[in-house]
Formats: C-alpha cells, structure tokens, sequence
C-alpha cells in the first residue's frame, strides 16, 4: 500500500498546525494496542462496521467474520478499527425493527463522517442492516463494501425444508385449525433456524443481501454463501483485502451504485423473487445518493421479468440450495444473456457486472431455473393508486386461479376484483377480533390493515399479511385480499396491496374507510378505489377532522417521537425528510 498524504485519516494524525492535538488523538488510539508507528505510516484505516450482537443474533456470526477481515485489512496494508453499529433484529424489535433503520442509519453516519475513517467494511444481514448501513455508506461516500452474513443452514423437519419466517405463517395456520398443538408448533419453527445466519427463505434478508451484490457493492457470489461455510470465512478474508485496494483506487460508493445499478437490482429483484420492502430500502438508498429513481420504474424495469429463483415462500428450496446452484452471479447471468442488465454498472471488485456475471449460468435448473421456463412469468410489483391511496405496490405473482375467481367482479374483464372489507386499526385490533365470527368474514371479503405506516406504527409495522380467520382456514380459504398502510414480511406469499401511501395516520384516504365498503381492484388499470360516493367521503373526512384525525397511540420513546416528526411515506423510500440533502458529505471533512 502506498502512503497516501490525502486519506482523510491524515486530518486527525498528521497535524503539523496543532501538534497537541494529534498527540490527543494519537495517544487515545494507542491505549488498545496500535503502535506510534502504525498510526504514523499513512496507512489507510478502515473501519468494520460491526453490525452483530448478542441483540442482533442474525448478525451475531460477524464477531467471528471480523477477525477474518481484520487480517484481510491487514494483510492488504491497511489498520482495521472495528465499532458497533445499532443492533437492529427483525423479529426482536419492539415496536417495529422499521423504526431502527434510520435510527443506524444516523448513527452511522456520524461514526464515518466523525472519526478517522478512510473506507469501511459494512458488516449486513438481518433486514434493515443491509439498508442501514449502504445509506450511511452513501451519504459520507468513503470507500465502502458489504459483507453479507450469509443465510443459516436449510431447515428440515419429518423430511421436508422448513424455511425461516415462511414457515411461521403456515405453522399458525395450522395451530389456528387444529391440526397441531403448541409443543408440535414451536418444534416445528424452531427447526427452520438450524444455524448461525439470516433467514433462509426468499425474506428480506435474503433479497437485501442479494441486491446489495446486484448493486455492486458486494464482492460477486458472496451474498448467498450460508452462515457457517469455509468459504464464508474467505469471503471474508477477501473482502477485507479488496477494500484496501479500493482506498487506493478511491473507488466510491457514488461511483458504484448509479441509476443503473438501481435498474439491475430490480431486474434481479423479480428475478429472485424479492421481498415487497425492497422498493421501500432502494428509494431510501437512492434518495441519499441524489440517484433518480421512482416507484414507477419497479413496474416499468421489473414486472415483465419472470421469476427464476424457486425458493420459499414462492417455491420450495431455500438459502443453501440458491447458493449451490450460483447465487446472484447465476441469475444476473441469464438475465444479461436477455439483454435485461446494464452491464456497465461498476462494482467493488473494480470491474463491471456484466464482466463479473456475463459467464454464469444455473448449476442446478431446479434451483435457478431458465429464462424460458420459469417459475412464473412477470414475477415483478406492480404500483398501484386510486382514491385510496397515491401509491401502493402488489406482487401478483402471488395471485392464484381460485383466489382470482372468488372476487371477480365481471367475467368479462379478468382483472378487476370487488369485494366488501374489514377494516382494523393496527395489529393489536386484528390479532383481538380475526377469529370472532360476529365479523362474519367470508370467503369474498377483503381486509384492510391500517394505522401501520411509518407514523401510525412508527417504523411500519409488517403486518399487511393477514391470515384468514381460523373457521375459514379450515374450510381451505387460505387467504384472503389484504390491503394496507404497514408492510408485509418478505417470507410471506399473501396477496397483498401494501406500503400504501399516504397512510392513515397523516390523513391518507385509508383513514374513511368502514367496515362493509366496497372496494374494487383493477389490476388492468393499476387502480384500487372504494366505492363509496365522494360526498359521503367528504362527510367522514369532516367527522374525522373534527375529532382530530386519525388516532394512534403515543410515542413511547424519545426516538420514535423523533422519526415521527421527520420520516416520509414508503413510496419515497420512508427516509428522515431533510437528511437526504447530505450527500458526499466525506468530502466537506474539516477539522473546526
Ligand atoms: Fe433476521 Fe430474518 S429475522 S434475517
Ligand atoms: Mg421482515
């Protein structure tokens, strides 16, 4: 590695003006171990964003990974400062892991733009750390590569994979009729996370780390190799050494995540499957990156594009096989060979993906199945709007023969659905009233799950995939037409219309809504509308106002107070309104 006088490091240790105050620093950074002469070499310092924790147990297995990456940095020339990223876990987080992204976000921000930093090592996984932590690298635009955790290992139980999260919804289902009992139940979720790592399913985990490769920011074929391979470990190993490199290369994450590394992702996104909280992430990532980019263009670049990767909840393997079979490389492969990836985007390794990919191809066509025989057609989002909300998306991919023939409302036109709806309040109103017949929910109604947006619930609660009440699970009505202001988890298939904005709780339309309306769902026209007359709207909108609008609970923490007052809606990403106006802010470094 050669010195280099402009690392931004120098600013804190090479301060011939105030030698007092390198001394200050010099001595504080001593105390756990480097010498005088590593810190005075003009060595870059990289920092490993250390995003694992007792809290963060998805993530954990990054205690383990650093070592590896330390010597990576070190090996390549560089001094690794390793520091803790806010823990954020999925499943753990009360009220919502949403409201911790941007809380990491933030903090990570202050972490790269505040110490002696030159590039860092992102340590991702668990769902919002990959979004967390490539927003924080965007903003300060340091060199930056991410180092997936990698999935757990496949479940199994009685002989058939069980996979993470996927089967929690189909293990409540079967509590809720009957068919297993309690101790059955947790046995049975318990064996879908049979080792270190992050969900093995097609979940967000799973979708973020995958994109984060597509976007380039990942060395290729690391995102999907699981938790506890031998590989995971070189992975690891090599990404430490490669960001050393990059610091001479000044290879930036501006440089790498343009608009048409965004359009790749979501190619690859279909492609794979990916979970509906992607397009919430990539607008953020890209809203701090002064990247353009709209809701629209997931239609537009992503809905044709069929759907390769047969994992759960859509298909029937999981993490390791997708791995075994190629990964991200293999189906950026066959999407290139459909001329569906820009193949100049850059990516961390200094070459361009349609260099890394252009040769990969599916090992296993039952894993990552042809272009020509999918698993489905058209496996994108499609965005949606009307009088109820400006904008929503839905994965129709998810939208079975039976299900279709339940709400058509006119034989004549295949893609428009009626029904009335159910609505409730958050999830605390759904969970205490989904099994009360008085209800009486049929198999042609639709639910509404509002006052789960990012104010309403703050962060958004992922609660838009509602399961049918328990009577009409047992008669085979597995789900039922769900339409909301919160998300849906990536590891559920339910036909839902989700991140619907505005939300209720700052006067979205939802909030008129009433048990009994009718709604109707044109998917031909992209346009979910209540049929209710615009003076009986305007009425409740009257009531409403007067009696202050929209109720939600109170802010229960400093933070959330904080992120109520400042987040946007999920069509924009859902990003602290106002920090996106810091951008690059690495190169405004100045010591007072
Ligand atoms: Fe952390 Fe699924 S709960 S990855
Ligand atoms: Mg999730």
């Amino acid at each position: 590695m050669i010195l280099n006088k402009t690392l931004r490091s120098r600013a804190w240790f090479d301060n011939p003006d105030n030698i007092d105050m390198t001394a200050l620093y010099l001595e504080r950074y001593l105390n756990f171990g480097l010498s005088l002469e590593e810190l005075r070499s003009g060595k870059p310092i990289i920092g490993i964003a250390q995003s694992g924790s007792d809290l963060s147990p998805c993530n954990r297995h990054h205690i383990v990974l650093a070592e590896r990456v330390r010597e990576g940095i070190r090996e390549a020339g560089g001094i690794a400062l390793e520091f803790p990223v806010h823990p954020i876990q999925e499943t753990g987080k009360r009220p919502t892991a949403g409201l911790d992204r941007n809380l990491a976000y933030i903090g990570l921000v202050e972490l790269l733009y505040g110490y002696p930093i030159d590039a860092v090592v992102l340590t991702t996984g668990c769902d919002k750390t990959t979004p967390a932590s490539l927003m924080a690298a965007a903003t300060v635009d340091i060199p930056a590569i991410a180092l997936s955790v990698g999935p757990m290992l496949n479940g199994w139980h009685k002989g058939q994979r069980t996979g993470s999260g996927t089967i929690v919804w189909k293990a409540r289902e079967m509590l809720a009729e009957g068919t297993i009992d309690d101790e059955e139940f947790i046995r049975l979720v318990a064996s879908s996370a049979p080792s270190t790592g992050y969900c093995n399913t097609m979940g967000t985990a799973t979708t973020m780390n995958s994109l984060a490769e597509a976007l380039g920011m990942m060395l290729p074929g690391t995102a999907t190799i699981p938790a506890p391979h031998r590989d995971r470990q070189e992975a690891a190993y090599r990404t430490g050494k490669r960001i050393v490199e990059m610091v001479a290369e000044d290879l930036k994450p501006s440089d790498i995540m343009t608009r048409d590394s965004f359009l790749n992702a979501i190619a690859v996104n279909s492609a794979i499957g990916g979970s509906t909280n992607a397009p919430i992430h990539l607008a953020a990532l890209a809203r701090h990156l002064g990247v353009e980019l709209h809701l629209s263009d997931w239609q537009k670049h992503g809905h044709d594009i069929p759907l390769l990767v047969n994992l759960q909840p859509a298909g029937e393997f999981l993490g390791e096989d997708f791995h075994r079979a190629g990964g991200v490389p293999a189906v950026t492969g066959e999407l290139i060979r459909q001329g569906l990836i820009r193949e100049t985007a850059m990516t961390v390794n200094g070459r361009s993906i349609g260099d890394n990919c252009r040769e990969c191809a599916s090992l296993d066509p039952q894993v990552i199945r042809p272009f020509d025989d999918p698993l489905m057609p058209k496996a994108g989002f499609i965005v949606l709007s009307g009088n109820l909300f400006d904008a929503a998306i839905m994965k129709t991919s998810v939208i079975g023969e039976e299900f279709c023939a339940r709400y058509l409302s006119d034989p004549e036109d295949p893609d428009a659905f009626e029904g009335p709806v159910i609505v409730f309040d958050g999830p605390e109103d759904y969970h205490r009233r989904i099994d009360d017949p008085a209800l009486g929910i049929t198999d042609r109604h639709m639910l509404i799950m509002r006052g789960a947006g990012p104010v309403g619930y703050p962060g958004a609660a992922e609660v838009v995939n509602m399961r049918p009440p328990a009577y009409l699970l047992s008669q085979g009505v597995h789900a039922l037409p769900c339409v909301g202001d919160g998300r849906q988890s990536g590891t559920s298939a339910s036909p839902s219309i989700l991140n619907a904005a505005p939300e209720a709780a700052v006067g979205g339309p939802l909030a008129l809504v009433q048990t009994g309306d009718r709604l109707r769902i044109d998917l031909g026209k992209g346009r979910v509308d209540l049929l209710v007359e615009e003076g009986e709207l305007a009425r409740r909108r009257a009531a409403l106002d007067a009696e202050g609008g929209y109720p939600f609970p109170p802010s229960q923490t400093p933070w959330q107070e904080i992120q109520r007052a400042l987040v946007g809606q999920m069509d924009s990403g859902a990003i602290l309104e106002g920090s996106e106006k810091y951008q690059r802010i690495a190169k405004t470094m100045g010591l007072p």
